[in-house]
């Protein structure tokens, strides 16, 4: 497989090339290398290849001239450039996948960048992936381009000796690695895993699947969505994952204050619907609570009275799942009592956050699930028109708008509910 680097600093790349299975790999021609330098194809004295930017700001931006002449000398004398990849941290992020991808290739062109980055019209010129390695920034492309060459190379066959090396290892299966262990025996008293010395290869494949999905199930949630799980994985999962979500989130459906139509501060009653839907997500989804607050004393009792119903009354007997989910449920007469139950039940405070379907609010997500790694968070829920201007006043922080950037985001209290809930907890995160 050829690799053709553009870049302006060809020896950046010996030592990290020169060694180990990589030196191997090019000696043996299994993998081979030529750098192009964009200097080459300046005119001016100094071989000018970067210009200041139209606009103005910092930095310098690398000129397209030279970059495309280099490109087109590459077409010219090899007739294959293979795909033109850009080093950039707009692009596509690199994965193993694609990784896979690339050493199925001929060849491929890896373009650094330096400074500011490149002529933006070199993309509309020439046939260009840009690719990023991280949510990060570095000084130029070739850093980047190295992880690109040898996470690639090390994916064509004959380059690691054992073919399935690769097959085993993070990512390939949609899993990140189990762990490894090799002598000595016992390190600092800690022991290597008796299974892993019994010599038993199914038991010991099994230790290493299970440690596998635990591993992905802790550190990287997102990636367990699209691997392959039979039914024993699914049960290692579940175990594993009763303690993971939901604990710190507490949600309240708030009757009182809400405005209404005409923007006044009102009570309204309560619906069935919101009761039920509410407390089955706040029950899938592993909530703390589920509060319904209303100062309104007979509407209290007819919460009461359904709940009753459900949890402990002739409803159960017809369908136990639904007395399970509401179980969940507290009726509050204000969010004052909720807050004081969770600090009761918690021996902590809750921050109140509030959920609005209007503005920009000023809590993400993520600043949300950051929270609730330390401590309870009660998310507040407003019925009618929403949540009265003196109740977000005293929240912690409003959380944006579900669709915000839509015109239309009337959705039902408990769809909003339904779908922030899954924001902060979903099965990915
Ligand atoms: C200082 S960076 C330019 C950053 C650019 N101004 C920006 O904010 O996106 C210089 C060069 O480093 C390379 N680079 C930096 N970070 C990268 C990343 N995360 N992935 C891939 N290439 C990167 C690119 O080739 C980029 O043109």
């Amino acid at each position: 497989m050829q690799f053709t680097i553009v870049t302006l600093f060809p020896e950046f790349f010996d030592s990290a090339l020169g060694c180990g299975l990589m030196a191997k790999a090019s000696e043996s021609g299994l993998v081979s290398f030529a750098f192009k330098n964009p200097r080459e194809h300046t005119t001016d004295r100094h071989h000018t290849v970067d210009d200041r930017p139209y606009g103005g700001g910092p930095g310098m931006v690398m000129m397209a001239d030279p970059l495309a002449k280099t490109l087109g000398s590459i077409q010219a004398s090899s007739g294959k450039p293979g795909r033109i990849l850009m080093m950039a941290p707009k692009g596509r992020p690199f994965t193993q996948a694609m990784a896979r991808e690339l050493a199925q290739e001929e060849s491929v062109t890896i373009i650094c960048g330096r400074y500011e980055g490149f002529d933006a019209r070199l993309e509309e010129l020439f046939s260009i992936e840009p690719v990023s390695i991280g949510d990060y920034v570095l000084n130029g492309g070739e850093t980047a381009a190295l992880s690109v060459i040898e996470a690639t190379s090390r994916l064509v066959p004959g380059y690691m000796g054992h073919e399935d090396s690769g097959e085993e290892e993070s990512f390939s299966a949609g899993l990140l690695e189990y762990p490894h262990y090799t002598r000595p025996d016992v390190y600092e008293g800690l022991a290597v895993p008796d299974v892993l010395k019994s010599g038993d290869h199914k038991r010991i494949a099994e230790w290493r699947r299970e440690q596998a999905l635990k591993i992905t199930l802790h550190s990287r949630p997102d990636i367990l969505q699209e691997a392959p799980l039979s039914s024993n994985d699914l049960e290692i999962l579940k175990k594993e994952d009763r303690n993971r979500v939901g604990r710190n989130l507490f949600c309240a459906l708030v009757h009182y204050p809400v405005v209404n139509k005409e923007k006044k501060s009102v009570a309204v009653s309560l619906t069935n619907l919101d009761i039920h839907d509410i407390g089955r997500c706040s029950c899938t989804y592993g909530l703390g609570g589920y509060y319904i607050s209303t100062p309104i004393e007979d509407q209290r009792r007819m919460l009461d009275e359904l709940l009753r119903h459900w949890v402990t009354g002739p409803g159960t007997a017809a369908n136990p799942d639904r007395g399970e989910a509401l179980q969940i449920i507290r009726g509050v007469g204000y969010i004052e009592d909720a807050v004081r139950d969770i600090s009761e039940r918690t021996g902590q405070k809750p921050l109140l956050v509030a959920t609005s379907a209007k503005g920009a609010g000023n809590m993400s997500v993520a600043d949300l699930r950051q929270l609730l790694a330390e401590r309870p968070v009660l998310l507040l829920f407003g019925t009618a028109h929403g949540l009265a201007p003196q109740v977000l006043e005293e929240c912690d922080g409003i959380l944006r708008p579900v669709r915000y950037l839509d015109g239309y985001n009337h959705l039902s209290v408990r769809t909003a509910a339904a779908i922030i809930i899954d924001r902060i907890l979903g099965d990915a995160l």
